[in-house]
């Protein structure tokens, strides 16, 4: 289906769009990207979004552009999209050069590109799926939105192999996140989640959702969590922009809880829905 698509300044059809072959995200994945959800035209949490966009634009030397080149570029996408439903994909990379070469040269033009994406939207809380339990073999800055997304691909291909829909993650039992999302433990009632370091892209969701446990008092913890503490968790749900809260009722052949949505799950993505009928509503 084409798209209407905005690169380096100008409004394309998605079949129009080209990028030269030097490009240093296509030679080496030197680029950022970025995942809006946006639902019946209004984006969710986009200063959220556009704050982790500057900050890994910033942490790879890309001269960000400003917060008000972004927020009228995604709502000019949206506009010229007719779809109200949908995911707004941000890339950018250091730009094309002449000659191939590790070390970027120094003027370089950042190459911008952003695209609509269809966004299946649910509004209840989805069934309980399963993950599969995989070792973390991605680099070591995964808090930066890198457009290099082979250790992810690999994994979710292999999590998809053992019929889960992510893999769960872990660097020697420390649980880190998914190949694209963040992992939410309930134990004794408490939410128990990984910390925001360099081990896990902490995502909008996720700190959405930590400030939704904070509304409903739900008691909520930002520390390492072991695989050997699978068996004990009550609760397991995961977060992503385009999954939100999606419960997990079973990890390889462990069943979690009952093998159905949680208490505390529950509450949240009820909560969750409410947010998003709140956007709406605005
Ligand atoms: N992925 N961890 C990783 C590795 C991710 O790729 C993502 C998001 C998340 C969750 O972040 P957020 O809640 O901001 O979406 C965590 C997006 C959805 C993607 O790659 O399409």
């Amino acid at each position: 289906m084409t798209t209407t698509v905005y690169l380096n300044g100008e409004w394309l059809a998605s079949e129009q769009a080209k990028v030269s072959v030097f490009d240093r995200g296509f030679l080496f994945s030197d680029g950022i990207y970025e995942v809006v959800p946006v639902y019946q035209g209004h984006p969710f949490l986009l200063q959220l979004h556009l704050q982790r966009l500057h900050r890994s634009l910033t942490a790879i030397g890309i001269q960000a552009p400003t917060e008000d080149f972004w927020n009228n570029l995604v709502a000019e996408l949206i506009q010229r999209n007719a779809d109200p439903d949908c995911l707004v994909y941000i890339q950018v990379t250091m730009g094309a050069e002449a000659q191939r070469s590790h070390l970027p040269t120094s003027d370089l033009q950042p190459t911008i590109f952003a695209c609509v994406s269809p966004l299946q939207v649910h509004w209840q809380v989805p069934q309980p799926a399963k993950v599969a339990v995989l070792d973390d073999i991605r680099w070591q800055r995964c808090d930066i939105k890198s457009i290099s997304l082979l250790g992810n691909i690999m994994l979710k291909r292999e999590a998809a192999a053992r019929g889960a829909i992510e893999p769960l993650l872990h660097r020697d039992g420390r649980i880190t996140e998914g190949a694209s999302c963040n992992y939410f433990a309930v134990h004794q009632g408490k939410l128990l989640t990984p910390p925001a370091d360099h081990l896990i892209l902490s995502g909008i969701t996720r700190t959405w959702v930590l400030h939704l446990a904070q509304q409903l008092h739900i008691e909520a913890v930002e520390e390492p969590i072991y695989v050997n503490q699978l068996h004990h968790f009550d609760e397991l749900f995961l977060t992503s922009s385009s999954r939100e809260v999606q419960p997990v009722g079973q990890i390889d052949d462990i069943i979690v809880g009952n093998g159905q949505c949680g208490e505390v799950t529950a509450r949240l993505a009820e909560a969750f829905q409410a947010s998003k009928r709140h956007l709406i509503q605005e």
